[in-house]
C-alpha cells in the first residue's frame, strides 16, 4: 500500500507547488491596457504649447496603475521625432473636484505648475478641487504622479510584481466630489530654429523673453529654463525658414496599463525627490513638507579646463518621510545628462540611472536626445522613516546647459507579499493572492487526488483482506 500512496502524495504536492507559484501571474494577467489621445496641441515653427489639460480621458473607478507611457503622435498617429517636436515634459496629477465645477488653466499654479505657493482656491471647507499629490518630499511643486520628458519612448514606467499605484479608493474621495485626471504638456517645435539644443534649453536670449508669463521681470543671471519658454512664446526661427503651411497638430498618446484593485494588489506610493531641493537636515529639523522649497531646475555652468572629465556632480541628502520597501527607480535629466543615483547615508547603492542618447534620426532615436532613462526594479529595499537617502546628478559640463533637471522618482510599498517558499504556509499565503476560482479549481484538484487515494487505499485493504482471508 504504501508504494502505491507515495506517486499519489506526490502528485498531489505537484498540485500544490504547481497552481499557487502562479500567484502573481495572477496579477499580471488581470492588466488591462488602454491607449488614449491628449486634447490637440497646434504647432508651428519655434512656437511652444505649455498647456493644462484638464479631465482627459483615464480608465476610472478604483484602480491600481501598472504603468504610463507616452508619445508625441501627429494626426494620423505617426511618431514625431524629437528634433520636430521636442518633448520638454509631461505631468499627469490627478485631482477632485466638486461637482459642478470646471477647472481651468487660470486656477493652475503659476509658473507652469512649478511655483513656491499653491494659489488651490479655497472657498471655507468646500474648495472647488484638491490636487491629489504625490507621497513627497516637493509637495508644493512637484506634485505629479507621472511624468517624463525626451527620454519617454525608452522608459520604463512598469511597475513590478503584485504592487501597483493605487487610484480612487472610493473611501478617500470626498462626498460631492469627482476624481479626474488633468495633464500637462510641454512642447517645443524646432523645425526650422537657429539653435535647435539652445530652444529646448529654454535659453531667453532665443525666446527674446525679459519678463514671465506674468508680467514679473526675468531675474538677472537667469539664462533660460522654464521662465522664458512658456506657453505660446516662440524661438527664434532661421532667416529665409519658409514656415508658411507648416503648422500641424499633435497630440500626446498615452498607454495606461491598470488592473482593477482587490485584495491580492499591493499599494506602492509615487515620492518625487529633487536634487534642487532647499531641504538641509537641522537641529529639529522634521523633513515635513513645509521645509522644502524645490527649484526644479538648474543650470550647468561650462568647465574651465576645456578638456576630458568635464562632469558637474550634484548631489543633495533628504530625509525619507516613510517606512517602506523601494521597489523601483528612475531618474529624469535634460540633454547633457550622463547619470543618476540614489544612495543610502553609508554609501550602499539604491538605483542608478543612466541615460540613453539616440544616434540616428527616426523616433526612439533621435542623436545628441536622451531618449531613454535606465530604470531600477530593485529586490525591495528597506527605508526607514528618518533616514537620509542621498541623490546624485551628473551633467557633462563640457559645455554649460540651462534649466537642466534632477529629478528621482521612486515607488515604495508599505508592505512585501507574503513568503511563499514554505509548504505549510503555502495555501494560507496563496488564499489571498490566488483567484476565488483558482483557489477553487486548486481545492477540487486536492480533493481528486485525495479520494483516488482513499479509493487506492481502501482497495488494497480489501485485496490484503481477501488475501489474508484465503490464506
Ligand atoms: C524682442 O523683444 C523686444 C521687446 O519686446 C522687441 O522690440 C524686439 O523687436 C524683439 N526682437 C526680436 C528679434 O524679435
Ligand atoms: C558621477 O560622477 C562622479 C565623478 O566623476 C562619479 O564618481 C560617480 O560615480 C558618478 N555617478 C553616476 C551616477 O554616474
Amino acid at each position: 500500500m504504501a508504494r502505491r500512496l507515495i506517486p499519489s502524495l506526490a502528485l498531489l504536492l505537484v498540485a500544490l507547488t504547481i497552481s499557487p507559484s502562479h500567484g502573481f501571474l495572477g496579477t499580471e494577467q488581470k492588466i488591462k491596457s488602454k491607449v488614449f489621445l491628449s486634447p490637440k496641441l497646434v504647432m508651428n515653427p519655434g512656437s511652444v504649447a505649455n498647456p493644462f489639460l484638464f479631465d482627459i480621458d483615464f480608465p476610472r473607478g478604483h484602480i491600481g496603475i501598472k504603468g504610463f507611457d507616452a508619445e508625441v503622435v501627429d494626426e494620423s498617429g505617426n511618431p514625431v521625432p524629437l528634433h520636430e517636436t521636442y518633448l520638454h515634459h509631461w505631468v499627469v496629477e490627478p485631482y477632485y473636484v466638486r461637482k459642478g465645477f470646471e477647472l481651468s488653466q487660470r486656477d493652475m499654479p503659476r509658473n507652469h505648475g512649478f511655483s513656491r505657493q499653491d494659489h488651490e482656491r479655497n472657498l471655507g471647507s468646500r474648495p472647488d478641487y484638491v490636487l491629489v499629490k504625490n507621497g513627497g518630499l516637493c509637495r508644493n511643486t512637484v506634485r505629479h504622479y507621472f511624468g517624463l520628458g525626451s527620454e519617454t519612448r525608452k522608459t520604463s514606467t512598469y511597475v513590478p510584481g503584485p504592487y501597483a499605484i493605487e487610484i480612487d479608493n472610493p473611501d478617500e474621495r470626498p462626498e460631492g466630489y469627482e476624481f479626474k485626471w488633468l495633464l500637462n504638456v510641454h512642447a517645443i517645435d524646432t523645425r526650422g530654429v537657429v539653435d535647435k539644443s539652445g530652444c529646448t534649453e529654454c535659453r531667453c536670449d532665443l525666446y527674446n523673453v525679459t519678463i514671465d508669463e506674468y508680467g514679473r521681470a526675468i531675474r538677472p543671471g537667469y539664462k533660460g529654463g522654464l521662465y522664458c519658454c512658456f506657453d505660446k512664446t516662440q524661438c527664434r526661427v532661421r532667416n529665409g525658414f519658409d514656415s508658411v503651411e507648416k503648422t500641424r497638430t499633435l497630440y500626446l498618446k498615452y498607454t495606461v496599463r491598470w488592473v482593477d484593485w482587490d485584495s491580492s494588489v499591493l499599494p506602492a506610493k509615487v515620492y518625487i525627490l529633487d536634487v534642487t531641493d532647499s531641504w538641509e537636515k537641522t537641529e529639529g529639523s522634521t523633513g515635513d513638507n513645509q521645509e522644502h522649497y524645490c527649484h526644479v531646475e538648474y543650470e550647468v555652468k561650462p568647465c574651465k579646463n576645456n578638456g576630458d572629465g568635464c562632469v558637474d556632480v550634484k548631489k543633495k541628502s533628504l530625509m525619507m518621510p516613510f517606512n517602506g520597501y523601494i521597489v523601483y527607480g528612475v531618474a529624469h535629466q535634460h540633454a547633457g545628462g550622463v547619470g543618476a543615483a540614489l544612495y543610502r547615508e553609508d554609501g550602499e547603492g539604491i538605483c542608478s540611472s543612466m541615460p540613453t542618447y539616440g544616434n540616428g534620426d527616426e523616433p526612439g532615436n533621435e542623436a545628441g536626445y536622451i531618449v531613454g532613462m535606465s530604470s531600477c526594479y530593485p529586490e525591495p529595499v528597506k527605508v526607514t522613516n528618518g533616514e537620509t537617502l542621498t541623490l546624485e546628478f551628473n551633467y557633462s559640463s563640457a559645455v554649460g546647459h540651462t534649466g537642466v533637471m534632477g529629478l528621482f522618482y521612486i515607488l515604495v510599498a508599505q508592505q512585501l507579499p507574503e513568503p511563499e517558499s514554505s509548504l505549510p504556509a503555502l495555501f494560507q499565503a496563496h488564499a489571498k493572492s490566488l483567484s476565488v476560482l483558482t483557489f477553487l479549481a486548486a481545492t477540487v484538484v486536492v480533493a481528486v487526488v485525495v479520494l483516488i487515494a482513499v479509493v487506492v487505499y481502501r482497495r488494497q485493504n480489501r485485496e490484503d483482506g481477501y488475501q489474508s482471508l484465503t490464506t
